[in-house]
């Protein structure tokens, strides 16, 4: 399920930061307080390490929103490898993304991205770019919900379509008003979409201020409690 990352932040920031609070003169945690000896204790442990339990980190969404650029500087942020999961089709395939629509047809893209998305999920812990449709196919999804922490870059059909117009390589936009086919297919996948386990809101704004709000998103996630 979607996590409402609103209705926790304030609560976390002023959790996130007790520990140093509850610091005493004699430099003991006062109070005996077991939350704020957890929070203490997180903080000595790397995000990646205990937010994520080594599991891959998936990036879901519309064209547009971010995923490669977010998902590379993600990866370096938490020294874990990245792929993407479109290279990998191409990679498997021989020929780029446009080549298989036309010569095999968006079934047989689909089918592919299917098999090349379940053998990176066995691969060690990484963060995966996936292409737009990938996590509409229910197979997909359930794969992901049990093996991955999957992260929704949620962006508004303005923002996508003023990214997708700085490359011609996807096929569903060519020759297309770019901005009606995204805010249809939006439509379409959003519930699919919402399933992710995060929602991250993919704004005008730098790739960095997105990969900061996944960290901040995912301290909170811990924080929470969640697996
Ligand atoms: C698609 C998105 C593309 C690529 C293919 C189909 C889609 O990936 O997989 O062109 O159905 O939304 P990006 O989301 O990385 O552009």
């Amino acid at each position: 399920m979607g996590l409402n990352h609103e209705n926790h932040e304030e609560h976390d920031v002023k959790a996130s930061s007790s520990p140093f609070l509850a610091v005493g003169k004699n430099g003991r945690l006062g109070g005996g307080d077991a939350h704020r000896v957890k929070i203490a204790a997180l903080m000595q442990t790397s995000l990646p390490d205990a937010a994520l339990r080594g599991r891959t980190i998936v990036l879901v969404g519309m064209m547009g929103a971010g995923k490669t650029s977010v998902g590379k500087r993600l990866a370096a942020a938490l020294g874990l490898p990245f792929y993407d999961a479109d290279e990998e089709i191409e990679r498997a395939a021989g020929r780029t993304v446009s080549e298989i629509f036309d010569q095999l047809g968006e079934a047989e893209f689909r089918a592919g991205e299917r098999r090349v998305i379940a053998r990176l999920l066995d691969q060690p812990p990484h963060v995966l770019a996936t292409g737009g449709g990938a996590f509409v196919n229910p197979e997909t999804r359930e794969l992901v919900s049990r093996k991955a922490v999957s992260i929704w870059l949620k962006a508004s059909p303005d923002v996508l379509a003023r990214r997708v117009a700085r490359k011609n390589n996807r096929p569903l936009l060519a020759g297309q008003n770019p901005h009606e086919v995204l805010k249809a297919l939006l439509e379409r996948r959003e519930a699919a979409y919402q399933q992710a386990d995060l929602v991250i809101e993919s704004g005008e704004g730098p790739h960095q201020a997105t990969v900061d709000a996944i960290l901040q998103a995912l301290r909170r996630r811990l924080l929470a409690g969640a697996d």
